[in-house]
């Protein structure tokens, strides 16, 4: 517990500080408000104690700058008799609480012990909360087949360590998922989860973007940034696409990996860094090291815990209870049905796009349903390259992949054409769609589309 004491009255301040590291507290003294401010941008505090008429700067000025350095703070001030009228305004304004001078021992450290303990209680709320958003995330994370459980099980032995972790498996599998729940079930779980995507980013800016720069390192860095790895500090780093980052960067990152100190661009000077370590991809690494467009050595420094993640076609099981899953994600309130008919007919169709693309189609069957059972009518009419060799199948056989990317399309354009339909705005068209104004903004940046620009 680290105590921080501002008073400008020399021989208290002295016979505080002895009283109070007597009790066993951390603390410091410093004998102007101006003082106490630089301290507490200098170090984290959890309590502090102070005059309210001080130079320099005085206790009612410091508790209101210290709210913005730390806002979790609590202050307690220490006061005369004739302060006693802006102490109680203080305690309005965010003071945790006010003593007036002179004052017993007693008085003092039960003051003290009280701030502590709602300190305690704050952030074992704050834990719990953590804790609550990881299961609630986690329970939205279905599947009971044989190969999902199994690969579960592995998450739940690996996710509370600190190694790192390769998970691998198809586009729209769920490897993101599976990212965030390692994070949410580990001990970092309260720290930043910071996702890069290593495709997305242009190859010249990526390096500045992992590692950070200083202000002046090249052209438009007007000032100092952090990068994902310091970001990350303290949490996880989850590299998604990794397979996609250039081999120059690959060696960089390499070293940041192997030593866990980072070098932003343009600095002189290392940083360490405490991050745990996830990566991403959907393309098959150890090919790529065989046709030396991914360092070796880089592949077994991510690989040490590696996770597949099953296709939807190897665990049909799944479907059903995605589909119920969806169906009340995207539903609401509603109390949708789903014939079995209909059912059959996803349980038997190849999925190229996985989850992802089983999650795409519900959504819009949910949405542009006639009636609150979802039958085989309700299906796209250009759903359904399938792969298994029944009868109605068999007509469906002489289709293109391009089917599966019209229905993209299809979906895309439909929004695009009801936006405009209504000058653009969201509400009505939200409306005229039948889905909540969230889920159609949802769905424009999943497409991007753009207020305003009307077709990308
Ligand atoms: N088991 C599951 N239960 C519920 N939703 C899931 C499940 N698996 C995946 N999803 C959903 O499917 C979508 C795709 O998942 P995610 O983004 O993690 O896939 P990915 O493997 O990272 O894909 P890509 O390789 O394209 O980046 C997400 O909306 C995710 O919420
Ligand atoms: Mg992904």
């Amino acid at each position: 517990m680290k105590i921080l004491l501002a008073d400008d009255d020399n021989s208290l301040r002295k016979v505080l500080l002895f009283k109070l590291r007597q009790k066993g507290f951390d603390v410091i003294g410093v004998e102007d408000g101006q003082k106490a401010l630089d301290e507490l941008k200098r170090a984290q505090y959890d309590l502090l104690l102070s005059d309210i008429r001080m130079p320099k700067l005085d206790g009612i000025e410091l508790l209101e700058q210290s709210r913005v350095i730390q806002p979790e703070l609590k202050t307690i001030l220490l006061t005369a008799h004739a302060s006693v009228p802006q102490a109680v305004a203080a305690v309005k304004l965010g003071a945790f609480d006010y003593i007036t001078k002179p004052f017993e021992d007693d008085v003092l450290f039960i003051a003290i012990e009280k701030a502590l303990r709602i300190n305690r209680l704050e952030d074992e709320n704050k834990q719990l909360k953590g804790k609550l958003k990881a299961q609630n995330y986690i329970s939205n994370f279905v599947g009971i087949s044989k190969p999902f459980k199994e690969m579960l099980k592995l998450v739940d032995k690996i996710a509370d360590t600190d190694t790192t972790v390769l998970i691998s498996g198809e586009s729209g599998t769920g490897k993101e998922v599976i990212a965030k729940s390692i994070h949410y079930k580990s001990h970092r779980s309260d720290k930043e989860f910071i996702a890069v995507n290593c495709a997305a980013i242009p190859k010249e800016l990526i390096e500045s973007e992992l590692f950070g720069h200083v202000k002046g390192a090249f052209t438009g860095a007007v000032r100092d940034k952090k990068g994902k790895f310091e970001l990350a500090d303290g949490g996880t780093l989850f590299l998604d696409e990794i397979g996609d980052l250039n081999i120059e960067l690959q060696a960089k990152l390499l070293r940041a990996i192997q030593e866990r100190i980072i070098e932003p661009v343009g600095s002189e000077h290392n940083k360490a860094i405490d991050i745990r370590l996830l990566a991403a991809t959907n393309v098959n690494l150890k090919k790529k090291v065989s046709e030396g467009k991914f360092r070796e050595d880089l592949y077994y420094r991510l690989n040490v815990i590696p996770i597949h993640v099953p296709s939807l076609t190897e665990r049909k099981d799944d479907v059903p209870i995605l589909v119920k899953e969806f169906v009340t994600k995207f539903g609401k309130e509603s109390e949708i049905t789903v014939s079995t008919k209909l059912l059959d007919s996803l349980m038997h169709y190849s999925w190229p796009g996985n989850v992802r693309e089983l999650e795409n189609l519900i959504e819009r069957m949910v949405i542009l349903r006639k009636s609150n059972e979802l039958t085989e009518k309700d299906l796209p009419d250009d759903f359904g390259v399938d792969d298994t060799p029944s009868s109605k199948v068999e007509e469906s056989n002489d289709k293109s992949p391009e089917s599966y990317l019209s229905f993209h399309d299809a979906e895309k354009k439909l929004v695009i054409d009801t936006l405009n339909r209504f000058a653009w705005n969201r509400t009505k068209t939200a409306k005229f769609l039948q889905i909540p104004r969230h889920v159609l903004i949802y769905r424009m940046k999943k497409y991007d589309i753009y207020y305003n620009k009307k077709e990308k």
